[in-house]
């Protein structure tokens, strides 16, 4: 009977231990993975991580110091040493006036049109010369060349004038650019700049380089080139008739705002029967800038 009281209390201090033992290694086990849960590597990490950003920004705002270096450094490059390369992309020096006068469409651009307009706002080519200018078989008070059109009409015209015992005569016609230079120049010389261009085209603007102007005067050319011309008999015939031949009075009086130019009663300019007559129809003193509302007045420059 003792023997298994004892055998009893073994056992039961056997199980008692080997729950202990269990316990222990449980709590052990818990410990363990508890522990390893709580990741206390990163935590410590995070420091390092704002240092690395810390480090970074300071990287960053460093840069634009390094980026202020390196402009001053090329700046100091172009003004220390300025590179040959660099002529190439610069402008030429302009030796010709900056302004560009614009073109007009179709034919009144057309240097070869009856309505080209050559006016203080549209230029013709400097280089433009006609092609078809013939001389002039007319009175002249010297050898004159028109664009054949222009000048058949003119022969019609001074031949319907003689018929009424009218005697006109030509005093100027077709001039290039260069000799439109020459006599601006000169009244340039003569008058002052302001005067010249109230009077005389600068070269590539004058209605004579298109070959279908002339300047027109009386018998004796008396009064030829000054606006008493108005009142000779040559000046009221062209004046009421030229139209009839196709010439219209280019710079009539009172349209100086329009045509840039002081009043000219020697100065006709062939358009065509049709549109000069028209035009004359609407006034005699009307204008090829007011009857197609072209753009005159003054140069833009
Ligand atoms: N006298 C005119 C305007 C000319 O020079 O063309
Ligand atoms: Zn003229």
């Amino acid at each position: 009977m003792r023997k298994r009281k004892m055998t009893t209390l073994y056992l039961m201090t056997g199980v008692l231990v080997l729950s202990l033992l269990i316990g222990l290694l449980v709590h052990y086990q818990l410990s363990v993975e508890e522990t390893a849960s709580k990741e206390p590597v990163v935590q410590e990490k995070e420091p390092e991580k704002e240092e690395v950003q810390k480090e970074n920004q300071e990287e960053k705002e460093d840069e634009p110091e390094e980026e202020e270096t390196e402009q001053q450094e090329q700046e100091n490059t172009v003004i220390d040493d300025p590179v040959e390369e660099e002529p190439v992309d610069q402008e030429p020096v302009q030796k010709v006036p900056v302004y560009t006068p614009p073109t007009l469409s179709g034919e009144f651009s057309d240097p070869y049109s009856l309505l080209v307009v050559a006016n203080k706002k549209y230029a013709l080519d400097y280089y433009f010369e006609p092609t078809d200018l013939r001389v002039v078989n007319a009175t002249g008070n010297r050898t004159h060349y028109l664009r054949d059109c222009a000048a058949s009409a003119l022969e019609s015209m001074f031949a319907a004038a003689a018929q009424e015992g009218i005697t006109l005569v030509t005093c100027s016609s077709y001039r290039s650019a260069s000799y439109q230079a020459s006599l601006y120049n000169n009244y340039v010389a003569m008058y002052g700049t302001a005067t010249a261009d109230t009077i005389s085209a600068r070269p590539g603007y004058s209605d004579h380089q298109t070959g279908l102007a002339a300047d027109i005067g009386d018998h004796d050319q008396a009064t030829v080139f000054t606006q008493a011309m108005e009142y000779t008999v040559e000046g009221q015939w062209l004046y009421a008739h030229a139209h009839e031949y196709g010439f219209i009075l280019r710079y009539p009086k009172g349209k100086e705002w329009i045509t840039g130019y002081s009043f000219e009663p020697w100065h006709y300019r062939y358009v065509g029967v049709d549109y000069a007559t028209a035009i004359y129809n609407v006034s005699p003193d009307c204008t090829l800038e007011e009857y197609f509302g072209i753009e005159g007045g003054d140069y833009a420059y």
